[in-house]
């Protein structure tokens, strides 16, 4: 059987898994990224093009500051710590969602991560940060309206921020 070209995860249920286990929130969302590396892998050896990471969405803004600074820190340093991995192992990040809301260097970092790793195609990793799937439909439609384009099917699907990238055949969601 061939592998699927395009899975998504949302990512769920870290928090009250590091609950569970008698530490804290926090412990749990680093160990979530622990198992999000071992799953990058896992994705590479079954050769899956694409793999969607439903890491932040437009509702954790919702979530507490201490927690939010925490999340946003673990993912600072994973680019900081994984930024030469990434290359040697060919893996392409890109980021869907509207960073704007996050800090400058941290948006920074995001910008230099994609860049690096644009030519990158053994696997294509879409980091979805303050994502929303409204917001994503109504930057489809700011973008087509500002090329003064008509509202079709077509013209909403390639204004979409995974253009080109085939459907997800399989979503799971964690929690
Ligand atoms: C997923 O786990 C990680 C993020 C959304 C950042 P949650 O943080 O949603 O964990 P629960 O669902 O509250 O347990
Ligand atoms: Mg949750």
């Amino acid at each position: 059987m061939n592998p699927p070209k395009h899975v998504a995860i949302i990512m769920d249920g870290n928090g009250r898994w590091g609950l569970k286990k008698k530490k804290s929130r926090n412990y749990g969302h680093k160990k979530g990224l622990e198992v999000v590396e071992e799953i990058i892998d896992i994705s590479i050896k079954k050769k899956i093009k694409y793999l969607t990471l439903f890491v932040f969405s437009t509702e954790n803004w919702k979530r507490p500051q201490r927690e939010i600074k925490y999340l946003l820190s673990l993912l600072s340093l994973y680019i900081d710590k994984e930024t030469d991995n990434l290359i040697k192992k060919n893996i392409k990040i890109k980021v869907i969602g509207n960073t704007l809301k996050f800090p400058k260097l941290l948006r920074n970092k995001l910008k230099k991560i994609q860049n690096l790793t644009k030519n990158s195609n053994k696997i294509q990793i879409n980091m979805a940060l303050n994502y929303g799937s409204h917001q994503e439909i109504l930057n489809s439609f700011k973008l087509i309206k500002k090329k003064n384009l008509s509202i079709n099917k077509k013209n909403i699907e390639n204004h979409l921020y995974t253009k080109g990238i085939p459907y997800p055949e399989i979503l799971i969601r964690t929690g």
